[in-house]
């Protein structure tokens, strides 16, 4: 049988894993969701959650996916009789969250494209609109959205094809040190710009927000519990069997305790930088912006490019295009959830290395359901969710196809995959699986008295709660 290639190196390994953490959840997710939740108390429940049940779930999903040296699917098969169905539920997920994640994706190629035209004064420039008009515009004409859209899944479906260590590995060991540079730079030109003090007091002062009628009133704080939970889950990529898949081509030797915790750590530090970049640069150059949602990215951070002056392209193009490698970042990982399995199950069969034929029929069914969500256009155009079920005065989640998805995958599919596995680990195979899985060569698993208190009794229970509070928030 053919060899199943995995990560050349620990280095490669881990930039594809913060990689796929490290995405439009972390740049604009986080920033709107810790201003409005109160700053430092949200960041705090976010750290505790991170550790408590981010890290925990995330150590288990690597070492599954390592033990069994399959994909979801596979590795669930494999070791459960009871959960055997979960790889499944996240192949459904990754589905779901692809058809969003990839009109997204595209709307950030268009604003890069956007910005090339306004640094060369050419006509697919800005051409003197605002950023409501330009978006406003944008939506308005589906088929540019599609287009968009498609090269984003194009892009995917290219670096997915070129493999593990080929497609995947290498464009990730280059574009994370690139992305993080980048968003270095754009921190530095938002911090130093006059009025970004605002958006600094805004995440970091208590009270703040709302004594200045930024919001109406403080979220209560188990809002904030949930909305710092369900924010952790969708940033760490938990839940539906991404890190299982990538923990799958992990090599034996590499110390899975050690990098689970560089990848939160990592992710929750990218999701505060993005932070101290896009708030105080709305706080300086458009404080009536919108602090969330698509909007808060297309609408507001465009407004802010255009006030820049001279040098707002170059600082457009720098922003965009890094939104446009986190989410690619992201979104090949939501594609290998997918391919691994079928790729692996050809190859068991002895039909030799499908990967290219599979990537193909995954990216014919994604594209289907991203042109559904640009053709919608955030609900503006077409046929949406609730006119489809007959459902007048839509909650979230009918309201436009990227909700419906986003809803049903982010808001229920993967905090359940979450808690379905850690009842497997904790009262199925046990956690001495795992801690074996770790400790196989040689690395010793120093937090395991941590790890078994966690996943027996703190993390299913936190996890409960953030399941509850996000069928509470999207659907009621
Ligand atoms: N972590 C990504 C983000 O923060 O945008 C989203 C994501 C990627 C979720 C990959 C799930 C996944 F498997």
């Amino acid at each position: 049988m053919e060899e199943r290639k995995g990560f050349g190196s620990n280095f490669g390994f881990l930039m594809a894993a913060v990689g796929s953490a490290v995405g439009l959840g972390n740049i604009w997710g986080f920033p709107n969701k810790m201003g409005a939740s109160g700053g430092f108390t949200f960041l705090l429940i976010y750290l505790v959650l991170a550790v408590c049940c981010g890290f925990i779930v995330m150590v288990g999903e690597l070492a599954l996916g390592r033990k069994t040296g399959q994909g979801a699917v596979g590795a669930y098969k494999v070791l459960s009789k009871k959960f055997s169905w979960m790889g499944w539920l996240g192949i459904l997920s990754a589905f779901f969250i692809l058809f969003f994640y990839c009109a997204l994706g595209g709307y950030c190629i268009k604003y890069t494209v956007l910005n090339v035209g306004d640094l060369f004064n050419a006509g697919f420039g800005s051409n003197g609109l605002s950023g409501a008009e330009i978006f406003g515009n944008f939506m308005s004409n589906p088929a540019e959205a599609i287009i968009y859209g498609l090269i984003f899944v194009a892009l995917t479906m290219i670096i997915v094809m070129g493999g593990i260590g080929g497609g995947i590995e290498k464009v990730c060991s280059i574009g994370m040190p690139c992305l993080f540079v980048a968003l270095l730079i754009c921190i530095i030109r938002a911090c130093t710009l006059p009025g970004a003090v605002n958006g600094l007091k805004y995440m970091l002062i208590p009270g703040w927000a709302v004594a200045n009628g930024v919001i109406d009133k403080a979220p209560n704080l188990f809002q904030v519990f949930a909305t710092a939970g369900g924010q952790m889950f969708f940033s760490l990529s938990l839940g539906m069997g991404a890190m299982i898949t990538y923990g799958s081509y992990l090599d034996r030797k590499e110390n899975i305790q050690k990098n689970g915790l560089l990848i939160v750590v990592m992710d929750s530090m990218v999701a505060f930088m993005a932070a101290l970049c896009v708030l105080p640069a709305r706080f300086a150059l458009d404080p009536e912006g919108s602090l969330g949602g698509p909007s808060l990215l297309f609408v507001t951070m465009q407004n802010v490019f255009s006030r820049m002056g001279t040098v707002g392209p170059i600082f457009g193009i720098i922003f965009y295009l890094l939104v446009v490698f986190a989410a690619i970042s992201s979104s090949i990982s939501l594609l290998e959830v997918i391919v691994a399995h079928f790729v692996d199950k050809a190859r068991a069969e002895g039909k030799g290395d499908k990967r290219k034929s599979y990537t193909l029929i995954a990216t014919a069914m994604v594209s289907l359901g991203c042109i559904l969500v640009c053709a919608d256009a955030l609900g503006t155009s077409g046929i949406s969710p609730a006119d489809l079920l007959g459902i007048e005065n839509p909650k979230t989640w009918a309201a436009d196809w990227l909700d419906f998805w986003d809803c049903i995958s982010e808001g229920i599919m993967m905090p359940l995959g979450a808690l379905l596995m850690t009842f497997m680990v904790a009262y199925e195979i046990g956690t001495e699986f795992v801690k074996d899985e770790i400790e196989q060569c040689g690395n010793k698993f120093t937090m395991y008295k941590f790890y078994r208190f966690c996943i027996r009794y703190v993390t299913p229970l936190g996890l409960l709660l953030v399941l509850y509070g996000q069928i509470k928030s999207f659907f009621f």
